[in-house]
């Protein structure tokens, strides 16, 4: 048996770790059920115009085919619900790859065969797809994202920035990236009884489950969505997707339970993308490198069917002191699909430019990059001028230096050989909210004598299902053994989303208050008699939540990083990135640690492969599958290490941040700072390819 308490902070395996790699745990498109068919979706061939003739004839006689479902033969969706789930209504196209139809068979085989021989004409206009500084159709949002003010300002950055003794001035690039979990977005729908059930790869059901009540006009009890186990997500599965909706639309068409997974090709696109940035940021410092400036502009895209706002300036506005400081965003509306969410959005791409910039200025100063940090934290939020809750930025960078060994670096960048490498050493600080949203959970005493907490939270890979475990088991303080965790079922307690680093504090929180209660039922009214079979006890944490103190909170961190670049060549290879981490309490050290080296490793790949190449000619990606768009495999990952240094903050109840985006943030800005420092080129446009080195290097 398993101690009765204490076993938050403990190392654990994943609780369903057996069942995942037996292949026991079934992933949303993997149940059995009697009669399923299979989707397979059609994508539009133009970037922007209309369908003027869609021919399913020939598709529709295919052996196999049950369904072609169209703009013409498609249920009809309530049309109030989101432009981006209205799939399949109207014969618009605001995308190239936008699904345009849907064919429905007995096998997969059938149903991909049915699809290619679908006809369809279209009515073609001109489109604009590419982000340009200048584009005409850039405006600026109300709010960014998630309900941030577009710009703010504080002091006057003009003057103030005009008067500094050191300028820098610079603009940074990130091209789109495209969200690749292992498992694709995918979905199995079956109405019975008039129910809908949906098996979906997502990261919160209890969301999805309201769109689809919404735009098939169905109450609440009448659609049930689950997803047990997810393998991946990042933010991509994070909003209700088109897999659910179109394998309910076609589910209910053919009567029968459908399959639809995208392909790996199809996530390119129509699930969602971060999109590309142009961020210009200017820094003005005494000569010391005290910051008296700062100004970070940046420009991303939307789409045509909804408004998406990147976030990317927002953590300029709290990471380093300066009185005269601004953030501004614009965006340009294209003709592509809606960008989304995908890990640390905002502050991933927002840390590449910050931290580069705050290295270059380390370098003009001529002070070490990681003093220059240190000489500009602050104890109150430079915006706000409020406390934070707990700001240990500083720890983190001494730790970290100190791990590293960064007090031997020689400052000098492109004077260290290897043999045929260059080397040098590089890092970033890291800053990500953590809130903690309310949820409802529910702990219940079973008869025989085992506990059982539910609550709709998803585990999509993080290790959610196993620190909400630690959680209960804690709080009831009973052998682990008898506790048991339902999740991903939105018939249970509702939960937020498996986002914004928000699952471990917020449906923790939830589970620790629940068990709590049930604990103190157990202890009182029913002390030493057996409680009622299926005693329960169910709390909604939104009230505690929304009365938590306002103090700014945020986790930090700080990277390290090593680079050899091949002095003839170029390649560039990262043998060893290092970070350690201000994350309040850790739940567990087992999955907190995967979790950032996680990041880091999405962090490298963003560095160094990572891009969507987007052709202004037909308006889409050129590379749409893990063979064109590379990521990091694990030839390119070598040493990597997290820590995390001792941070009480008592934001939350439980004093838990959460972890699971703090790893990127920064991360892509330290590979970028070694490189320059191994090479002396500074290259502000990701990623660094070594065609972008191979001409500008030393010679061998
Ligand atoms: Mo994450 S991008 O907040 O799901």
């Amino acid at each position: 048996m398993s101690a009765p308490a204490g076993v938050i902070g403990r190392p654990q395996p994943r609780v369903e770790g057996r069942d995942k790699v037996t292949g026991a745990a079934r992933y949303a498109v993997e149940h059995p059920a009697d009669g399923t068919a299979y989707g397979w979706a059609v994508q539009a061939t133009v970037a922007k115009g209309r369908i003027v003739r869609i021919d399913a004839t020939e598709a529709e006689r295919e052996s196999g085919v049950l369904a072609v479902l169209t703009f013409e033969t498609a249920p009809r969706l309530n049309p109030t619900g989101s432009p981006e789930l209205l799939l399949l209504q109207q014969p618009r196209v605001r995308y190239r790859g936008e699904i345009v139809a849907l064919v429905v068979a007995e096998s997969l085989e059938a149903a991909r065969e049915g699809a290619r021989l679908v006809r369809i004409d279209y009515d073609t206009e001109p489109h604009s797809s590419v982000l340009t500084e200048r584009h005409p159709s850039l405006y600026t949002p109300e709010r960014v994202n998630p309900a941030y003010p577009t710009d703010t300002s504080v002091g006057d950055f003009d003057s103030g920035y005009q008067a500094a003794e050191v300028r820098l001035d610079q603009t940074y690039r990130t091209p789109a990236y495209h969200n690749n979990p292992m498992e694709p977005h995918a979905a199995t729908a079956h109405w019975a009884d008039g129910r809908l059930l949906v098996r979906d790869s997502s990261q919160g059901t209890t969301d999805v489950r309201g769109d689809l009540g919404s735009l098939f006009e169905l109450p609440t009890g009448a659609v049930r969505v689950t997803a047990e186990h997810v393998g991946g997500g990042f933010g991509s599965k994070g909003t209700t997707r088109c897999t659910p909706v179109l394998a309910a639309m076609a589910a209910r068409q053919v009567g029968r339970p459908v399959r639809l997974a995208l392909t790996r090709q199809q996530l390119f696109g129509p699930i969602g993308y971060r999109t590309p940035i142009i961020q210009r940021v200017r820094l003005g410092a005494d000569a010391d490198g005290r910051l008296a400036a700062i100004c970070h502009d940046a420009i991303s895209q939307t789409s045509t069917s909804i408004e998406f706002a990147e976030q990317t300036a927002v953590l300029t506005r709290a990471l380093y002191a300066a009185p005269h400081r601004r953030t501004t965003h614009r965006l340009a509306r294209l003709d592509v699909p809606t960008p989304s969410w995908m890990r640390a959005p905002g502050e991933c791409p927002g840390s590449f430019a910050l931290e580069c910039a705050m290295d270059e200025l380390a370098v003009a100063c001529g002070v070490d990059p990681v003093e220059l940090r240190l000489r500009n934290d602050t104890d109150v939020d430079p915006e706000e001028g409020v406390p934070f809750t707990s700001r240990n930025l500083a720890a983190c960078l001494r730790e970290g230096a100190e791990r590293f060994g960064w007090a031997r670096r020689d400052p000098a960048p492109g004077v260290r050989r290897d043999g045929r490498w260059l080397v040098g050493t590089g890092m970033a600080s890291a800053i990500y909210p953590a809130r903690t949203p309310g949820a409802t959970a529910e702990a219940v005493a079973e008869p025989d004598g085992t506990y059982r907490v539910r609550i709709n939270a998803t585990d999509i890979g993080t290790g959610a299902r196993t620190a909400l475990w630690q959680v209960a088991v804690d709080a009831l303080g009973v052998p682990g053994d008898r506790v048991a965790v339902s999740i991903g079922d939105s018939d249970l307690p509702p939960a937020y989303v498996a986002g914004g680093s928000m699952g471990t504090a917020g449906w923790g929180l939830a589970v620790h208050r629940a068990c709590e209660g049930l604990r103190r039922q157990l202890d009182g009214e029913y002390a030493g008699s057996a409680p009622p079979d299926g005693l329960a006890v169910r709390v909604d944490t939104m009230e505690e939540t929304t009365a938590l103190p306002t103090a700014p909170r945020y986790s930090f961190g700080a990277h390290f990083v090593e680079a050899r670049v091949d002095v003839d060549s170029g390649e560039i290879r990262v043998p060893r990135m290092l970070g350690v981490f201000a994350v309040g309490r850790v739940v567990n050290p087992t999955t907190a640690r995967s979790q950032l080296i996680g990041g880091m490793t999405m962090g490298l790949s963003m560095a160094l492969h990572e891009e969507g190449v987007l052709d202004q000619r037909f308006g889409d990606w050129v590379n749409r599958d893990l063979a064109g768009y590379h990521v990091s495999v694990c030839a390119d990952v070598e040493t990597m290490e997290a820590y995390w240094v001792p941070d009480e903050d008592r934001g939350n109840p439980l004093g838990i941040k959460g972890m699971g985006e703090i790893g990127i943030v920064g991360s892509a800005a330290a590979v970028a700072n070694a490189v320059h420092h191994a090479t002396g080129l500074r290259l502000r446009t990701l990623p660094i390819q070594l065609d972008e080195l191979v001409d500008r290097l030393p010679t061998g």
